[in-house]
């Protein structure tokens, strides 16, 4: 069975008459699984992302977490499934997460807090996900500021992992970082797939499919809020289908090896509008 089962799923935002941000987008998950979300600015990367929290309404189509309808749920049920916290998101961000006046450890622990988890167990579960995410425990004894971006992403993944979640959407968790810092996440998110294999799954969303390639197992392709390809990351890096995606290869220098100069790149961009 998968973890997460999207069906369908359409989302329109705005004024009246609405914009349809997301049209009949279809995707699954598996736990173990890294399911790459690419696309340009725009395409409904986020948007995805928060239809799966149920935070923005769901126009049509189905929407699945470990077999449980999500779309369905409503009021008091809604609200007991997110306190327990089953699906996790992490911002670009992660000062969006962490309080600049509060001490790290402290923003970790507060999910557990709400949840009422004991202090025993609390102390637990925050020293595994400072362990899970490479986090030095001394750190976490300061506040935000005194942190690195890299340091300050690893603590917000901290903060979602304490929650045991079945799946983490980590929404351009790299995206503000320098390429060290890059590289060091895109290997601490490798091993701690590997660490929780039977139980998590992980929804990456990233414009840069440079960034995702090396962590995905499957990439989805977003294109103006439909998914235009959707395979394992080898092939559909080796041989992508749509213009869109040879696009997105052809703009990455590393993988877009044997790729396309200006003229080709202006090629593909009139072939996908046409
Ligand atoms: N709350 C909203 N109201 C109206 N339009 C929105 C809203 N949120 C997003 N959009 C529009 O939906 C499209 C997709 O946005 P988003 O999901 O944030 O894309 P991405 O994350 O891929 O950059 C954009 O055109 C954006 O302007
Ligand atoms: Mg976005």
């Amino acid at each position: 069975m998968s973890l997460l089962d999207i069906d369908g799923v359409s989302v329109d935002l705005g004024r009246a008459p609405l914009t349809r941000v997301l049209d009949e987008v279809s995707l699954r998950l598996r736990a173990g699984e890294v399911v790459g979300v690419v696309g340009e600015s725009g395409s409904g990367k986020t948007t995805l992302a928060r239809s799966i929290l149920r935070s923005v309404p769901v126009a049509a189509g189905s929407l699945r977490i470990d077999g449980r309808d999500v779309r369905g749920l409503r009021g008091g049920t809604l609200r007991a499934w997110r306190r327990e916290g089953a699906v996790q998101y992490v911002f670009q961000d992660p000062l969006r997460s962490l309080d600049p006046g509060v001490r790290v450890v402290d923003s970790i622990a507060e999910g557990l807090r709400i949840a009422r988890v004991p202090s025993e167990e609390r102390t637990r579960r925050i020293a595994a996900a400072l362990r899970d995410v490479g986090l030095d425990p001394e750190l976490a004894g300061r506040l935000p500021g005194h942190l690195s971006g890299g340091q300050r992403q690893r603590a917000a993944i901290a903060r979602a992992l304490v929650m045991q979640p079945r799946l983490l959407l980590l929404d351009e968790p790299v995206s503000a970082l320098d390429a060290a810092s890059r590289d060091r996440i895109i290997r601490t998110l490798i091993a701690l797939r590997d660490a929780h294999r039977e139980r998590l799954g992980m929804l990456v969303i990233s414009h840069d499919i440079g960034s995702l390639a090396a962590l995905s197992d499957r990439l989805v392709v977003l294109y103006r809020g439909r998914i235009v390809e959707d395979g394992p990351t080898r092939q559909v890096v080796a041989r992508p289908r749509h213009p869109y995606t040879r696009l997105l290869i052809a703009s990455v220098p590393v993988i877009g090896v044997a790729g396309a100069d200006r003229t080709e790149r202006a090629a593909l961009r009139a072939a996908i509008d046409a």
